[in-house]
């Protein structure tokens, strides 16, 4: 979604503001601007498109020698990708110019009021208001007029500004929507994301909600939302740039695939002491699994999907009842919840809009808040009660896998902490599936083995316009990732079905050529599982079944077998995703698809 870079400093502004701008573009965006103070004046530059586009342009025109700019990536919400509606956006005197990432819900109304006063609106967007609000309320003091903006603005954002009359400056404030500032020698920097800094310091400043800041290139004030100037933390990225680039991959996507035996191994390796789960410092106790009734997972796309998992893996664990629920549709369904529960959100980016919401309404209902989240120092990792990391490191491609799998693997532990707290599993089952867990990442670089084989089968069906995938209990739940995955890289429409349910409608889908990969990972399973595929052979389908059983393509059952490593059924998922994930890859390079970058996605979904 949208992204913010600003830098002020000694050296000029463009190029930095371009580095920055493409390392935010894996963030999902359709036009792109800066804005610059050169000689007193604001001069912006802004095109539909890419952000080579906008290099190309800035360099025919030529000339900027500012060292202080603002730049974004527009992921249209308000109004068609177009330049006009491009930011930044100019007050209506050409002294402000403003970027912005959220949704102003009050737009239309100050819109009206903007233009009984006289002021030119140009674009179609939320965001161009603000610019001339600014210029209304400004009287010569930037924090004052941010802070008086933020009081008459409701709604989601993050703003970075930048004034004729203050050479050098950059200003900014944010609510719901993530904002750092990069602190360098003689220069600094804001940005939405790390990425878009770490070309000049790996020391940041994260801002809270409400809070303002005024940047130069000697310093950073920071200031709480009655203008007191406040002290801020200096947290450092513990990560380097090479793992935000494609280090010789033609994908970030299949990069990330690569390295989720790394992923995985990072998020429990450290969490595995004495053969048991260690995750009281995360705020998960045995006293809080022994205290509750119930535990509501909240989470939105592929983080739900780890959710599904994750909810059979801790019920058969600890026989505490858990809901997965959509967050967007948890936040407004008054949600059955209080003390005695516990939430647990799941998200990578930890900056989710509805993911976050949903927090604050269980929260709100007194209840405890677990996040397990990627992005240190996110939203969600700052406001939940504890917080456990996914220390997958940074997820470039829009479509997640190494942040997914991290997820499962996080949540594997919860569930052998819950079980073993609850005393619904043993000690010695306990310290046996921690074992295997432990193995995961050995697991996973044998899984990774079949690509070969996936890319195979992607070359016999990229072309089919359609696809189901079933699957039974923890089956049917990495089947809702896996037809994720395939949907938003190759744009072939799917869907996941649990096995028994496709006889009650959807088979009548089922002809001749349809794909349908079945995944059949749990022993106890096998012959339902089967039974299932067989009636959508019988019916002229093409079946890939995915299986850790010793089955062979016979034509009958199925035309392709995927056999992935042997585990117990509790780790099935972490395996039987990655030939999927590798499935999706290939048929959408296959389809010409802009894999890192699929049509109409974003990475961080921070709008409602
Ligand atoms: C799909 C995908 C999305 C995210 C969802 C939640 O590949 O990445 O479905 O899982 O938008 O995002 P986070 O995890 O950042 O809350």
């Amino acid at each position: 979604m949208c992204g913010i870079v600003g830098f002020t400093g000694k050296r000029e502004a463009v190029p930095v503001l371009l580095n920055g701008l493409y390392k935010l573009e894996y963030r999902g965006y359709d036009s792109a601007g800066v804005a610059l103070i050169q000689d007193g004046r604001i001069e912006t530059v802004k095109t539909k498109g890419r952000i080579k586009e906008l290099d190309e342009k800035l360099q025919s025109i030529g000339g900027f020698k500012s060292t202080c700019g603002i730049g974004h990536t527009r992921w249209a919400t308000h109004g068609e990708p177009s330049d006009v509606n491009a930011h930044p956006h100019l007050s209506d005197n050409r002294t402000i110019a403003l970027v912005h990432n959220g949704i102003l819900e009050n737009y239309l109304e100050i819109r009206e009021m903007l233009k009984a006063e006289g002021f030119h609106i140009k674009s179609d967007t939320d965001s161009e208001v603000a610019a001339h609000l600014f210029q209304k309320y400004y009287k010569g003091d930037p924090i004052d007029t941010l802070l008086k903006l933020s009081h008459r603005l409701r709604g989601a954002y993050a703003f970075a500004i930048i004034s004729a009359d203050r050479p050098g400056e950059m200003f900014c404030t944010r609510r719901d929507n993530p904002l750092i500032i990069g602190i360098g020698e003689g220069e600094n920097m804001i940005a939405s994301d790390i990425p878009a800094i770490l070309q000049m310091t790996r020391k940041f400043i994260v801002l809270n909600d409400g809070e303002a800041a005024r940047v130069t290139p000697d310093g950073v004030t920071v200031y709480n939302d009655i203008g007191q100037v406040i002290e801020k933390e200096i947290n450092t990225v513990t990560w380097d740039l090479s793992s935000a680039e494609k280090g010789g991959y033609e994908h970030f996507m299949i990069k990330e695939i690569m390295e989720e035996p790394k992923a995985v191994r990072d998020t429990v390796m450290p969490r595995i002491k004495d053969g048991l789960p260690a995750l009281s410092e995360c705020g998960l106790s045995d006293d809080l699994f022994r205290g509750i009734r119930g535990i509501h997972i909240v989470a939105c796309g592929s983080a739900l999907h780890a959710g599904l998992v994750g909810k059979v893996m801790i019920e058969k664990l600890s026989r505490i009842p858990v809901t997965a629920t959509i967050a967007s549709e948890f936040r407004y369904s008054d949600p059955i919840i209080g003390p005695d529960d516990l939430c647990i959100v799941i998200s990578q980016s930890g900056e989710t809009a509805d993911t976050l919401a949903a927090m604050r309404e269980a929260k709100k209902k007194g209840a405890r808040t677990v996040g397990v989240v990627n992005v240190v120092a996110s939203n969600a990792a700052r406001e939940a009660d504890g917080v456990l990391y996914t220390w997958a490191g940074p997820e470039i491609a829009v479509a997640t896998t190494k942040a997914y799998a991290s997820q499962l693997a996080a949540l594997y532990l919860i569930a052998v902490k819950a079980g073993l707290a609850s005393g619904h599993t043993t000690e010695e089952e306990a310290k046996k599936y921690c074992a295997e867990i432990a193995r995961l990442p050995e697991l996973i670089e044998e899984d990774l083995k079949l690509r070969e084989q996936l890319q195979k089968l992607a070359s016999l069906y990229y072309n089919r316009d359609h696809m189901f995938y079933i699957g039974r209990g923890v089956d049917c739940a990495a089947a809702q990732e896996a037809s994720l995955k395939l949907k938003e890289i190759s744009y072939i429409h799917s869907e996941a079905y649990a096995g028994g349910e496709l006889k009650h409608g959807t088979i009548s889908l089922i002809e001749k050529g349809t794909v349908v990969i079945a995944l059949a990972c749990d022993p106890a399973l096998y012959e339902k599982t089967i039974s299932n595929v067989k009636s959508v052979k019988a019916r002229g389908a093409d079946v890939i079944l995915v299986t850790n059983g010793d089955f062979k393509p016979d034509g009958e059952v199925c035309d392709h077998v995927v056999k992935i490593p042997e585990t117990s059924s509790f780790l099935s998922a972490s395996l039987s995703i990655v030939p999927m994930q590798l499935f999706a890859y290939y048929v959408g390079v296959a389809r010409g698809c802009d894999i890192d970058k699929p049509r109409n996605l974003a990475k961080s979904v921070t709008v409602e």
